[in-house]
């Protein structure tokens, strides 16, 4: 059995798949082209199109990582051979710090501290009763509703969306666009951690934003066309003409290195974060790629990922 491998740690990732499984040669995509070739398996994350393209029996594909859209969307990719993706395996905990390290940072009001010490100002703000900070959490998937239990937990009151209806204990499930709108008027922050597909393409849209309450904010770990990036920076306004939004903290962007001159990373009340909130942990996903590879080789059913709907 070969399995090649391309992530930024591909020669760790080598060495802990030699170790499970003795009897593959596993190799990294650094190896000479004709070694790569005629690969079983390709364990991959944002892969060059030839790895892809130099492939001719193939009998499955893991994505090492959670969204789908780059592999989707790589030249190259045969239609005929199953996928599956990382499912949670250690980014929901990463992705559950980043999103509570977001709605820490307004609600104790570490934006305004940052303000304040510009011109020495000693101002204690208010700290609202948690009950009073409702957050919004676009997207139940295993990380979306990993996340959504972790901000309950901490005392948050949590209302969650999906397209289809879901239940999560101690989360107000809602589902829908009449559930979004619902959702959207009532939360402090909203965070988004849906798939980049068609129908979630610029899901938060200046009509979307615009229902949300004066002085919320928006953190998206997801993925950087969930919002339309204009109508944020219109929603943020500047100190002249302040909008009716209060900050953003983003870790993905439409354009990814978010571009030098990008108004983004100049707005003051905008934290930009260079698509770090949930890399894939090697330890926690190792196992998970095994049990896949072994599940592919006794011919076991696969939850595999479905092109149409790019998740
Ligand atoms: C990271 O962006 C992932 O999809 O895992």
């Amino acid at each position: 059995m070969k399995i090649v491998i391309h992530i930024d740690d591909s020669t760790q990732w080598q060495a802990a798949l030699e170790k499970a499984l003795p009897q593959a040669t596993v190799l990294t995509s650094d190896a000479p082209a004709d070694e790569r070739k005629n690969a079983d398996y390709l364990a991959i994350w944002k892969a060059p199109e030839h790895l892809l393209q130099e492939q001719s029996q193939l009998k499955g594909i893991i994505n090492l990582g959670a969204g789908v859209d780059y592999l989707l969307k790589t030249p190259g990719l045969p239609s005929d051979v199953p996928i599956v993706k990382l499912r949670d395996a250690g980014m929901g905990e990463l992705m559950a710090d980043y999103v509570l390290y977001g709605v820490l940072h307004f609600y104790r009001s570490m934006d305004r501290y940052a303000s304040q010490q510009q011109s020495a100002t000693w101002k204690p703000q208010a700290v609202p009763e948690k009950t009073q900070w409702p957050v919004g959490i676009l997207g139940l998937g295993a990380i979306g509703s990993f996340v959504a239990s972790h901000l309950s937990q901490a005392g948050f009151p949590v209302l969650g969306w999906s397209r289809s209806p879901k239940e999560i204990n101690g989360v107000r499930c809602l589902h829908g666009d009449e559930g979004l709108d619902e959702l959207l008027a009532q939360v402090q922050s909203v965070v988004t951690i849906l798939p980049d597909t068609a129908a979630t393409e610029g899901i938060l849209n200046a009509e979307r934003l615009a229902k949300l309450p004066i002085g919320a904010s928006v953190i998206n770990p997801g993925r950087g066309s969930l919002i339309d990036e204009q109508a944020l920076l219109d929603a943020l306004g500047d100190t002249k003409n302040p909008g009716h939004l209060r900050g953003a903290l983003l870790d993905v962007f439409c354009e990814e290195p978010l571009p030098t001159g990008h108004l983004l990373w100049q707005h003051p009340n905008v934290i930009v974060t260079p698509h770090m909130a949930a890399p894939t942990p090697l330890n926690d996903a190792i196992d998970q790629v095994i049990s896949y590879i072994k599940a592919f080789e006794a011919g076991e059913a696969l939850a595999t990922i479905s092109p149409e709907a790019g998740y």
